[in-house]
């Protein structure tokens, strides 16, 4: 058993969650500069992490949480559950620490749902504004299909091939892109299955979602409708875009003022 393994149930304690979602918060945001890792950088004095447990546990589902977090941070990552967790939630919520990679957070996280969990969802933390109306589509369209799911929006930049000299060759035809976002969807089975045998010595270097993951497993993968307001945390410039979802009231959450 993992020592920070910790369960905060809230559940009748006979009932089997069924839907399982790893909240991955374990990146240490080198990019973002900020000093701490990303999932606790804060917007308004909430770290990003509160967010998301939030909308999660506010998912009306017989569900487990795990959220995967830097040893360094477990305590403060448990302090948050804990706050946020509505009481009497049908959601079990557990925290464990991640890996030096994001698949490999994904791998602890995925090991630590219980058996009962059939579906998975892998969101990450730095998505602090995705809606519950996502992870309903997303959770709806893997149900419906078997496949696994990843929200999508279309591409509206121009985007262009370039060399290593920055030199320009060619326009891509933007009609088939689409950029993907999470939370991600899938059948337990086929994330878990392609996580143990993930192809990570794959000559398009590691998988930077799960989705390639099961893809290079060999599953089919489907996109549903993303949405502007699961925009991640990457870059410092990205604060300000969270922080207009924040301040022009575009959520519906409760107390952000
Ligand atoms: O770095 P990137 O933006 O791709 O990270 C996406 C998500 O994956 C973040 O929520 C981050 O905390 C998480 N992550 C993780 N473990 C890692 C790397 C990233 O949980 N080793």
């Amino acid at each position: 058993m993992n020592p920070l393994a910790n369960d905060l149930s809230g559940s009748t304690p006979h009932a089997l969650p069924t839907l399982g979602v790893v909240l991955v918060a374990a990146g240490r945001g080198e990019r973002l500069g900020a000093g701490t890792p990303k999932a606790f950088v804060e917007l308004h004095g909430r770290a990003l992490l509160e967010f998301g447990v939030g909308v999660v546990t506010s998912l009306p589902h017989l569900g487990h949480l795990v959220v995967v977090a830097p040893e360094s941070h477990a305590a403060i990552a448990l302090d948050i559950v804990e706050q946020v967790l509505p009481e009497g939630s049908p959601w079990e919520v557990s925290v464990v620490p991640g890996g030096r990679e994001r698949h490999e957070s994904v791998r602890f996280g995925l090991e630590a749902l219980p058996e009962s969990v059939e579906t998975v969802l892998v969101h990450d933390a730095a998505r602090p504004f995705a809606s519950a109306e996502l992870f309903e589509r997303v959770i709806a369209e893997v149900r419906r299909t078997g496949d696994a799911v990843v929200p999508a929006l279309p591409v509206v930049d121009t985007i262009k091939r370039v060399d290593a000299d920055g030199i320009v060759h060619e326009t891509v035809d933007r009609a088939p892109l689409v950029a993907v976002q999470t939370p991600q969807g899938f059948a337990r089975e086929t994330l878990a299955a392609a996580h143990s045998t993930a192809q990570l010595q794959h000559e398009a270097g590691l998988p930077t979602d799960d989705a390639e993951v099961v893809q290079r497993a060999g599953a089919q993968v489907r996109t549903v409708p993303g949405e502007q307001r699961a925009h991640k945390l990457t870059a410092p410039a990205d604060l300000a875009i969270l922080e207009h979802f924040l301040t022009a009231n575009l959520l519906g959450l409760e107390s952000e003022a």
